[in-house]
């Protein structure tokens, strides 16, 4: 008897945590206007015209794009660059054939899977599984937001990817979940990895309009 009060209660507990969720999908959304710097898809719900929100929301997706912690990584040369002034790296490194360092100097001799804090000195050098260099095609660093835009969105030059598989890249990839936890000694990307990635849906749902040129 007092079992099935209990699965009866678990069930509306269920039902009514499924409305919840519903209702963070509708068209209006709810919560924050903005998170630790970045604006919510909130934020943009005044802009009626769907063209025109979808082109706001890829502005407040630069806002991202274009920090250091990304662009460190996405440099229109062969070399990273580091540090908050995005100064060429140290030691010299080049991309080598695929982004991952030449063979004797690869990404990974220095770089491990997790950043790891300098002993004994303030900092940390970052680490990830996959560190390495974005491709030539996938250079940010200098670009004007509409030009990025057009890149992201172009799969000869995004690495093949749908609009669909950019929303996931963006909003679930550890490679770029790094920028928002960079280790000891870096400031991290502005807002969560969350918080972007919805506006990277709601971007491609509206569209995926770019900012004017
Ligand atoms: C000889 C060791 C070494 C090699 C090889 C190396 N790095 Fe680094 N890298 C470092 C150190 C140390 C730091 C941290 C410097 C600091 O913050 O003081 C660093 C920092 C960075 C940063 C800065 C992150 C940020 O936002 O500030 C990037 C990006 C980077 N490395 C990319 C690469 C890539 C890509 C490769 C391979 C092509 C590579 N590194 C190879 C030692 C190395
Ligand atoms: C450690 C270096 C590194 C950092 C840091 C990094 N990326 Fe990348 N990024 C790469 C590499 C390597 C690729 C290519 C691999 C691939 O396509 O999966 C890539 C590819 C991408 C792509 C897909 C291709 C495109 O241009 O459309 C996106 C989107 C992206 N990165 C976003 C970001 C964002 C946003 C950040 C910062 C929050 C970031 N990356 C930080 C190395 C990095």
């Amino acid at each position: 008897m007092r079992r099935t009060a209990c699965l009866v209660a678990l069930a509306t507990l269920l039902a009514l945590a499924a409305c919840g969720e519903k209702k963070e999908e509708a068209k209006v959304p709810e919560g924050p206007l903005e998170v630790l710097g970045l604006k919510t898809v909130a934020a943009f719900s005044a802009i009626a015209d769907p063209a025109e929100r979808s082109a706001a929301l890829f502005g407040e997706m630069a806002k991202v794009i274009a920090h250091p912690r990304c662009l460190n990584c996405h440099p229109r040369g062969d070399t990273p660059t580091q540090g908050e002034s995005m100064r060429p790296h140290e030691p010299p490194v080049a991309r080598g054939a695929n982004g991952h360092g030449p063979p004797g100097m690869m990404c990974s001799t220095c770089h491990g899977a997790t950043n790891v804090a300098f002993a004994g000195s303030p900092g940390s050098i970052p680490g990830h599984p996959h560190w390495g260099l974005a491709p030539l095609e996938m250079a940010w660093a200098g670009v004007p937001a509409a030009e990025i835009c057009a890149q992201i969105k172009d799969p000869s030059r995004n690495g093949g990817r749908t609009l669909e598989a950019l929303v996931e890249h963006m909003g679930k990839d550890s490679l770029v979940g790094w920028g928002w936890e960079p280790g000891e000694g870096r400031a991290p990307a502005p807002g969560d990895q969350a918080t972007f990635g919805a506006l990277v849906a709601a971007w491609v749902e509206t569209g995926a309009h770019c900012p004017a040129p």
